[in-house]
Parts: structure tokens; sequence; C-alpha cells
């Protein structure tokens, strides 16, 4: 039997029809094997998939993941994990991931909000980035908003000691409310002042962000880190 309409989780994404480029579907048809983690409701043994171990960093979202290509090639002795449901996206990353040979670069195609409560320990994620997840900026829309008490109390667990939870977005309204969410829990405490965002510059451009920026928006980071 399906699930009844009331039955159904609400999801932050919707499957975009846009057609992967034909590089994007050859690189998904040749790349996508050794590259991306098929998602299973049980802890990940890391060790499987990256043969280096290393401070682990998770994107949840990660678009066409050029921010994210960036920071793994920056970072060689750090292992990153994005996460992404856009398949066109994934194909782009899984092209450049295979061009520069990258181990420590892996992708899993699911809901990140089951892969992070299914697939991690608590105190095991160094980094947890979350870039202009989608505003949904209608209000019968703001239940679909990725960013919620439950979601962010979910992150807080996740990280280890130290650890650091980074968002952003172009969305004043939603800016704020991360901002209240984030300082309302208790396992996180704001790298800034209380209630100050923090300067950008400190991670790669996305193209969400310049796409945003050509349309005169303002950029809110927020960097929180999980109390020892
Ligand atoms: C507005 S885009 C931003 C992409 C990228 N971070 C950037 O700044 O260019 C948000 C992305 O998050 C993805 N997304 C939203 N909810 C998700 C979820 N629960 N799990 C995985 N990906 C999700 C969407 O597919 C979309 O590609």
């Amino acid at each position: 039997m399906s699930p009844s309409p009331s039955d159904r989780p609400i999801r932050s994404f919707v499957i975009r029809a846009s057609r992967a480029t034909d590089s994007q579907r050859k690189a998904l048809e040749q790349h996508w094997n050794a590259h991306v983690i098929p998602y299973d409701a049980a802890p990940l043994d890391l060790a499987r998939y990256f043969p280096k171990s290393g401070p682990l960093t998770i994107e949840v979202g990660f678009g066409m993941g050029d921010s994210l290509l960036e920071m793994a090639l920056k970072e060689p002795k750090s292992n990153f994990l994005g996460i992404e449901v856009h398949r066109p996206g994934i194909g782009k990353l899984l092209r450049g991931i295979a061009q520069h040979n990258l181990q420590n670069l892996k992708i899993m195609c699911h809901d990140a909000t089951e892969v992070i409560a299914n697939c991690f320990d608590v105190n095991s994620v160094d980094r947890l980035l979350i870039f202009f997840p989608d505003p949904w900026p209608k209000k019968r829309h703001y239940k679909r908003r990725i960013i919620q008490v439950e979601f962010v109390e979910l992150l807080a667990t996740r990280l280890v000691a130290g650890g650091l939870l980074h968002l952003a977005t172009d969305w004043e309204e939603y800016a704020l409310h991360m901002m209240k969410l984030l300082q309302n829990e208790s396992m996180l405490t704001n790298c800034a002042d209380a209630g100050r965002f923090c300067d950008a510059s400190t991670r790669p451009e996305t193209k969400f962000e310049q796409r945003g920026r050509r349309l005169g928006h303002g950029v809110w980071d927020l960097l929180f880190y999980k109390a020892g």
C-alpha cells in the first residue's frame, strides 16, 4: 500500500526536470560507481570509501559542486562528502572528481536529512556546510525549508566537539530564522559575537550566490561551533 499524502515526509527539495548536458550524462554513466556511495540507512564505513583517514566535511545540497570541488582540491588531507539529489549537478561534480583524480571527495544522492540521521554516529563529523539552501520564500512553503529546529539539533549531535556548522543564505528573512535557531541550540556557540553574522570570505563563492549577487541580493554567513 502506498503512503497517504499525510504520511509522506515533507521534502526540502523537488527533483527538477532540468536535463543534464552530454558531458554531465557521460560522467554520470562513467564515474557513478567509483565515486557515489549508495545510500543505506546504516552507519557509513568511511574507511571503505576514503583511502586516507582525515577530518570529514559534509556539504549538504552542493548544487553544481564547483565550490565543493575547490575545497577538496585545496585540502587534500581532509575528506569531503557532498550530498545532493540534483543529477546534472552530480554529473558535473563527477566530471571534476575524475579530471583531478580526487580520492578525498565522494557523493551521496539521497535526502540529506536521512543521510545525516542514519549514516553518521553522534560526534563523528568535523564540519557541516549548507550554502544557499532553497529559501522557499512563500510562507505556505516554510515547512519545506531544510533549516528547522529538529534538523539543527540533529546536525549539532553529529558534529565532533569543536566541529563547525557553516550556513549561508542570500535571503535575509531566512538568515534571521537560521540565526534564531542556531542561537537557541544549546550545543552550538556562535564563532562571531552573539547574534552576529560572519565573514563569507572563509569559503569559496557558490554558483547560487553568484546568481543572487547579480540580482542585487545580500549574503549572510553563520558560523557556529560545537562546544566540547
Ligand atoms: C538553492 S540550491 C544551492 C546549491 C549550492 N549550494 C549553491 O550555493 O550554488 C540548493 C540545493 O540543495 C539541494 N537540496 C535541497 N534539499 C536537499 C536535501 N534534503 N538533500 C540533498 N540535497 C538537497 C537541491 O537539490 C539544490 O541543488
